[in-house]
């Protein structure tokens, strides 16, 4: 085969004054198709990226990828069709005919009739450079170029697959799909984390009293409640979109804007069927993203965490462990290590607890559930136990990350309701949801699940910013 690359004859269509049409009639083919087609496939066109041109004495080697998958099409040229602008990062488009390869890494290549440069580029200004693996943190301060790398590409693909696995186990399982509203005026978990929305108007005139909707309203911070509205019309419903928090932390986990998966069961009693969902959810997400990107789950699981993929699957293969929040305090109580927050029962856990307790339940995912009353917010169900009062809360703890998931069964008996949010001071802004306890109020219960740590525990990323499309650094908004 390569005997007969020097005998071509060189098209140099960048200098071709015929119309474009007629340059390039064959069939366009994206580089994961031509590579999954095993044979010759004739005349083809594939636009893409270079990532690499290597030129040799008789022979041009291109690489280029379309973002259709990790691995790139190898292309071989005459010398003749090289040009100066024909560098790592141009857009080009080439034509020509796709031919078993010689080479044993890969079944096709194209042997180049004719190459296009459509978008030159700078590599001397471009930041990332041919042949070097740069780390993670690096692609981080180009948050508009970063796609272009392998790790990138490879992690958009994948939350791109986790997010159809995601809607396709709620649509299987017979959940309604609800967009529930970005603009809000509730504050779902009390926490204050709340980013307020105006119009530029209102910013400009500072004006507290002529609210665009009359009142105070919210980038929401969970779609639940919402979630609940429906729930007393359809048995199971899900929404997974956007949620913000005004957290303000810079930690490794938590992001200002990130995507919420949230589902709401009617006519449920136990934590136990919600706990159900939760597993059963993330294992087949996770073993459809697994085995429908296997090549780009594979590069983090062989650069990023190499011993995570072992500790996955056997994961993968146990039930998850379960265990109530006072066994989670007595445990670390009795640990060996010290705490920056000493363990204490009525206080909230923290991420070093959190990592302890994992780690005592043998570093695999661990559900703690009834928290104390106080810790948790309005809605969550009432044991009605004491002394150390509880309500019916879940939190599902992984691995390297804490808390993934977070749910309850929410407090359907509407005099428990009342007076938690009359306490509260929160009556009148929550007519609605009592309402929602006085016409045909049944026992529900849901949970939510951060798609970000979701992405972060199964790749094993350690920080929250590499697996998000644009990463933000906080009080400066890059794009
Ligand atoms: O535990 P949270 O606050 O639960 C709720 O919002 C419930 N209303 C959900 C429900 O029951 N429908 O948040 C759920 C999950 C957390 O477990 C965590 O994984 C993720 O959302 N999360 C964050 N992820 C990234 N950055 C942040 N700042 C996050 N805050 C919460
Ligand atoms: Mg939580």
């Amino acid at each position: 085969m390569l005997g007969t690359r020097g005998g071509w004859r060189a098209l140099r269509y960048c200098s071709s004054s015929l119309p474009r049409e007629q340059r390039f009639p064959a069939a366009r083919l994206r580089v994961r198709e031509a590579l999954g087609s095993r044979e010759a496939a004739g005349k083809v066109k594939v636009q893409g990226w270079v990532r690499s041109v290597r030129s040799q004495k008789e022979v041009l080697f291109l690489h280029i990828n379309d973002g259709s998958s990790l691995e790139s099409l190898q292309v071989v040229a005459d010398p003749s069709l090289e040009c100066r602008d024909l560098t790592f990062g141009s857009a080009v488009e080439v034509q020509g005919k796709l031919v078993k390869s010689p080479h044993k890494m890969q079944d096709v290549e194209l042997q180049a009739e004719a190459i296009r440069v459509v978008g030159p580029c700078d590599t001397l200004s471009f930041p990332f450079k041919i042949k070097e693996r740069h780390p993670l943190e690096y692609f981080r301060q180009f948050p508009h170029l970063r796609c272009r790398s392998n790790a990138l590409g490879a992690l958009l693909r994948i939350r791109s697959e986790a997010t159809a696995a995601i809607l396709s186990f709620f649509q299987d399982n017979g959940y309604v799909h609800i967009h529930t509203p970005i603009i809000t005026s509730n504050d779902c978990e009390g926490a204050g984390e709340l980013f307020q929305i105006g119009t530029s108007q209102e910013a400009k005139e500072s004006a507290e009293k002529n609210h665009f909707f009359n009142v105070p309203t919210f980038l929401t911070v969970s779609g639940q409640l919402h979630l609940e509205a429906m729930a007393g019309a359809f048995t199971r419903v899900f929404t997974f979109g956007p949620t913000f928090r005004a957290e303000n932390s810079q930690s490794r986990r938590h992001l200002a804007e990130f995507y919420m998966v949230e589902a709401e069961l009617s006519f449920t009693e136990s934590l136990q069927d919600i706990m159900q969902v939760m597993e059963h959810l993330f294992k087949t997400a996770t073993s459809t993203v697994f085995s429908k990107c296997p090549r780009d789950v594979e590069l983090f699981h062989k650069y990023v965490a190499p011993a995570q993929k072992g500790r996955l699957e056997q994961m993968m293969k146990n039930k998850f462990v379960i265990i109530s929040y006072n066994e989670a305090v007595e445990i670390l109580k009795q640990a060996s290590q010290t705490f920056n927050f000493k363990p204490e029962w009525g206080c909230d856990l923290q991420t070093e607890h959190e990592k302890y307790l994992v780690k005592h339940c043998g570093e695999v995912p661990v559900f703690v559930i009834n928290y104390p009353y106080n810790l948790k917010p309005f809605y969550m169900r009432d044991n009605e136990d004491g002394p150390q009062h509880t309500v019916a809360a879940v939190d599902l703890l992984v691995p390297g990350i804490g808390e993934l998931c977070g749910g309850s069964l929410r407090e359907e008996r509407l005099p428990f309701l009342e007076s938690r949010l009359q306490r509260l001071g929160l009556t009148d802004a929550y007519q609605w949801y009592l309402d929602l306890r006085k016409f045909g109020s049944v026992p529900h219960g849901g949970f939510g699940m951060g798609f970000e740590r979701y992405l972060q525990y199964i790749l094993g990323v350690d920080n929250i910013k590499d697996v998000i499309p644009f990463p933000r650094f906080p009080h400066s908004c890059l794009l």
